[in-house]
């Protein structure tokens, strides 16, 4: 078993990595449970999974009760967070107690959000089902619901008591969503990690067949990474955190373009956004064009967008650097942008003109397009 800690003071914990380890949960949860009846939270599509950990919960003397939601980003909504909120009520849930998020990221940041208000706080633990959640979404707090202007813009920074990871349960994973959530692992090479882009160009392959040791590397080299920024910037105040937005202005945009709907799902958009994060960069003379393309063809051996045409949007330059605009971290009228000087060489610039963004986002689309209607 792997054990990475995040430290973080009083709110410390651990994040335990093994293959099987949904089936063992019981006698990991029980310190935490004090004899008391978990709740356990999860959607439609990992209720597959429910069974096993409510029976690991059971030989360790622990009873459960489960709450299940519909999937999808609709759940992060006022709406089910009422729902929610009412159940656990009902269930007696009291401050000392832990909820088990038991799903995806949607999951874990509606039930983290739940549980941060719940009582005035209560406590809960992670056991996230998506490889982006496993390697992103359930380590470092930040938990949210959707808000009508945007994604995420309602929300707490509520640490979890434990993060229990079973790389084994992606193998129910749709390929698609295995190859998103590749895009937030790939991003922890691409931030400050050269060594891990490499063995990333080397071992994808392997890792979305659904190789365990590729799958179990990546995932605990991720969360290693994660572990390390959110101890040294748990609320994002120093601009450490703010790195592991790399591609996310880019891809928010594009998101939002497709109305956050399946028809882009986030880490498309996230790898899309780091390719022309890179691409940006080299345009401007601060990266070597030689590495924005190394990243491009990367993501596309893979099967995931590097440009917005080949993320099914056609949309200009205008109309993309106005959806950034409405992105929450706009500071003081300028947006922070993450930029690259090479590969594992990602840093905050806060003096980017826009209207040099949207000129480049027109370039490359008008590529693209001139592309597709030559071929
Ligand atoms: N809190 C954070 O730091 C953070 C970081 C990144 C993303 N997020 C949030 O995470 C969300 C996206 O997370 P996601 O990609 O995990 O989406 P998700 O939770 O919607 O899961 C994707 C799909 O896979 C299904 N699923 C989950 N596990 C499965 C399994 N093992 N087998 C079969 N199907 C399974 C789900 O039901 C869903 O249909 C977004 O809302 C995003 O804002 C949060
Ligand atoms: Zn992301």
């Amino acid at each position: 078993m792997t054990l990475i800690p995040v430290a973080l003071g009083e709110r410390s914990y651990d994040v335990l990595i093994e293959g099987g380890l949904l089936a063992r949960a019981g006698t990991l949860l029980a310190p935490l449970a004090r004899g008391r009846r978990m709740a356990i939270v999860t959607d439609e599509n990992v209720r597959q999974h429910l069974a096993t950990l409510q029976a690991s919960l059971e030989a360790a003397g622990i009873a459960s009760e489960a709450i299940i939601l519909p999937p999808g980003e609709g759940s992060k909504s006022w709406a089910t967070l009422e729902t929610l909120t009412d159940r656990l009520i009902d269930l007696g849930i009291e401050r000392g107690d832990h909820v088990i998020a038991l799903g995806g990221g949607v999951i874990g940041d509606l039930v983290g959000f739940a549980c941060s208000i719940v009582k005035r706080g209560c406590g809960f633990v992670q056991i996230p089902t998506t490889l982006l959640a496993q390697v992103d979404s359930s380590v470092g707090g930040k938990t949210a619901i959707n808000a009508r202007a945007g994604k995420n813009l309602i929300g707490a920074f509520h640490q979890p008591a434990l993060v229990l990871i079973d790389p084994g349960v992606l193998d129910t994973l749709p390929l698609r969503q295995l190859r998103a959530g590749y895009a937030e692992v790939v991003k922890y090479g691409l931030i400050d990690d050269p060594d891990f882009f490499d063995w990333c160009e080397a071992n994808a392959a392997a890792l979305l067949a659904g190789d365990p040791a590729a799958r179990d590397h990546a995932i605990a080299h991720s969360v290693a990474a994660k572990a390390r920024i959110v101890a040294a910037d748990e609320r994002e105040t120093t601009g450490v955190r703010a790195l592991l937005n790399l591609g996310h202005t880019f891809g928010h945009a594009l998101e939002a373009e497709a109305g956050f709907s399946d028809r882009l799902l986030h880490g498309e958009g996230v790898a899309a956004g780091m390719a022309l994060a890179y691409a940006f960069s080299a345009a401007q003379g601060i990266a070597p064009t030689a590495d924005a393309e190394r990243v491009a063809a990367h993501l596309r051996a893979i099967g995931l967008p590097d440009t917005p045409v080949a993320a099914g949007i056609d949309a200009s330059g205008a109309t993309l650097v106005a959806h950034m605009l409405h992105d929450k971290k706009m500071e003081a009228g300028t947006l922070p942008f993450l930029l690259a000087r090479g590969i594992g060489r990602t840093y905050l610039d806060k003096t980017v003109d826009l209207g040099a963004v949207e000129a480049f986002l027109d370039r490359i689309r008008n590529e693209m397009l001139g592309e597709q209607s030559s071929l």
